[in-house]
């Protein structure tokens, strides 16, 4: 089951799953739609038992960047894209598994930008807020719930070749810079499908024993210091 805000992107996503899988319409800040997508694939499927959430975005468009230039409209926009809509599914699956009375488990997105800032060509300072809220939520929500065995854990990129980083992605600076910053594999962007193994992992009853973690797939990010022209 998955869900996304852009009807066409919906469409793209039910094609390439086909009869194994159902994509939904809907906005992720929307209290409402994280519920009716459990409610959905448990009548289309039978059982709700882990929640993914990628949902998130840069801010930089509303008015996110360094601190003392975030507009008001920056902030509450990027607190709204990034972490209102993850407190609203992250409750409505744990609702979910108590209704139920079942374990489960959530995986959150985060970023190194959380907590490993570079400051000369990744500052959104809104941004960066919510990626490190996200790990006190998830951290805070593995304690609280581990005896119903609910797990959360949060899965943290650095630079990743998606629509989101496109602007980064052609700028030669900081291609330059991630070579030494991601020195992994070469020095390269990572690519989408780095992360596949990391969340099966942690969506699988293979990660039965772990929860309240922060993974970073990140090239090396977090702890090479990387070198500016
Ligand atoms: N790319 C990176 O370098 C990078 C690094 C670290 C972390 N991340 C995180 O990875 C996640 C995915 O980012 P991405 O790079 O894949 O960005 P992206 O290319 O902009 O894709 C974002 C995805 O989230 C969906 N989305 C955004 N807001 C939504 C909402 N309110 N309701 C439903 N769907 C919504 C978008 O759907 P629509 O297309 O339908 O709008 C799109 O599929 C984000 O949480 C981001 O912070 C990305």
């Amino acid at each position: 089951m998955v869900v996304g805000r852009n009807p066409e992107g919906v469409a793209a996503a039910a094609r390439e799953l086909g009869p194994a899988g159902r994509a939904l319409a809907g906005d992720a800040s929307d209290p409402a739609t994280a519920p009716t997508a459990i409610q959905e694939g448990i009548r289309s499927f039978g059982g709700f038992h882990a929640l993914y959430h990628v949902a998130g975005g840069s801010g930089r468009r509303m008015g996110d960047g360094p601190l003392h230039e975030i507009t008001d409209e920056g902030w509450a926009g990027t607190l709204q894209l990034n972490l209102t809509s993850l407190f609203l599914s992250n409750r409505a699956a744990v609702r979910q598994f108590i209704a139920q009375g079942s374990g489960g488990a959530v995986l959150n997105m985060g970023s190194v930008l959380g907590f490993s800032p570079s400051p000369a060509h990744f500052s959104t300072h809104a941004y960066a807020t919510t990626k490190a809220a996200i790990i006190g939520l998830t951290r805070s929500s593995a304690a609280y719930y581990a005896g119903r065995n609910i797990r959360f854990n949060v899965i943290a990129p650095a630079l990743v070749a998606t629509p989101m980083s496109r602007r980064a992605q052609e700028d030669e600076a900081i291609l330059r810079f991630i070579a030494t910053k991601q020195p992994l594999d070469g020095g390269r962007i990572g690519r989408p499908e780095d992360l596949d193994a990391a969340a099966v992992y942690l969506l699988s009853p293979g990660s039965r024993f772990v929860t309240g973690q922060v993974l970073a797939v990140d090239g090396g990010w977090s702890v090479s210091e990387g070198q500016h022209d």
